[in-house]
């Protein structure tokens, strides 16, 4: 196939979008599709403080990569959770991360949570029934509470995450397969602010994951190949390869699942009553952050709680 633009030999092959395209025009292709994905969910302009969360993944740092090359004033956040049993996984992202920037002379700033709780992810997930063993959701919550507190404290317009396509579908599927209906409500790739929460978006969400690969590879982007080691088996790869199974039978299955949701959605099919952002939000008397508690937030009252348990014996009793 030849690149649809100057018909030179193509590098890639979108089947999903008929479209072929050599090194250069890929190169151009993204930024001016992340432009117009910017524009078109209204997500932020020029004027806005925006606040990349990286991870060390090809996600995110391609999208750190555009939107300095589209002009936009974005810093960098990287947590660093702790993960290094083995694989080495934190140290790595973070060494990556910090490389990224500083050969592109941004500015990142790294929070770790060790010294913030106390405890690295795995080391807090073993003191707690949450998660049931796995630090997955410790670590999910952590992430969203200390991205949003950063953002927020550090008056930035707007939040932004690497999500691709790919894991944009399979929480869809996730959400559909279970009609969990509240989480369906709040899947979009804008989520506007609100009474203590940053507004939040996800400008590469309609870029399948090897979009995003091959850009991070042709603009030379370092990157940590190696998944986090606790996503061994987690639903959502599970949920990946199914969809990945639709994908190959017919190409464009899964831009079209979620395109179909959003504009379903847009048209009402989901009525307000579904939604359980309409609950209250009061302030946590522990850390001023957003919570439809009465009193302290869920992140504070996890932490608390791993601070005051023993580990889990092997048996997985606590002690
Ligand atoms: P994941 O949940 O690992 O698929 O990551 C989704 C997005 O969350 C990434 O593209 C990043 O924008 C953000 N993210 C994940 N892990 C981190 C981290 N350790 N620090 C900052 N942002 C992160
Ligand atoms: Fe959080 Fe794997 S447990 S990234
Ligand atoms: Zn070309
Ligand atoms: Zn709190």
């Amino acid at each position: 196939m030849n690149c649809r633009k100057c018909g030179k030999k193509a590098v890639i092959n979108m089947r999903q979008h008929k479209l072929g395209l050599c090194e250069q025009h890929f190169l151009d292709w993204i930024p001016q599709q992340t432009q117009r994905f910017i524009e078109k969910y209204g997500m932020f302009t020029n004027d806005d403080r925006i606040l990349v969360a990286v991870s060390g993944g090809k996600d995110s740092l391609s999208l750190w990569d555009v939107l300095a090359r589209l002009g936009y004033h974005a810093d960098g956040l990287y947590i660093n959770l702790g993960i290094d049993d083995g694989a080495h996984y934190s140290s790595k992202s973070q060494r990556i991360a910090e490389d990224f920037a500083e050969a592109n002379k941004l500015h990142l700033q790294v929070v770790a949570i060790e010294s913030l709780e106390g405890f690295t992810i795995p080391e807090a997930s073993r003191r707690t029934l949450r998660g049931q063993g796995r630090p997955c959701s410790v670590c999910g919550l952590t992430k969203r509470h200390v991205l949003n507190r950063v953002a927020r404290e550090q008056n930035y317009d707007v939040l932004v995450t690497g999500h691709n396509l790919d894991d944009e579908a399979a929480v869809l599927f996730g959400n559909t397969i279970n009609w969990a209906t509240g989480y369906l409500t709040r899947q979009s790739p804008l989520l506007e602010a609100k009474s203590g929460l940053v507004r939040k978006a996800k400008p590469f969400f309609r870029f399948y994951e090897r979009e995003t690969a091959a850009y991070a590879l042709l603009r030379g982007i370092e990157y940590i190949y190696e998944e986090c080691p606790h996503a061994t088996g987690a639903t959502s790869l599970y949920y990946k390869e199914l969809l990945n199974t639709m994908e190959n039978r017919r190409p464009g299955a899964k831009l079209s699942f979620l395109l179909s949701f959003l504009q379903a959605k847009e048209s009402g099919f989901l009525a307000d009553g579904d939604s359980d952002d309409s609950r209250e939000l009061r302030t946590c008397q522990s850390c001023g952050q957003p919570t439809t508690a009465p009193d302290t937030c869920t992140y504070c009252r996890m932490w608390e709680q791993i601070r005051s348990r023993q580990p889990r014996t092997i048996e997985g009793r606590h002690t």
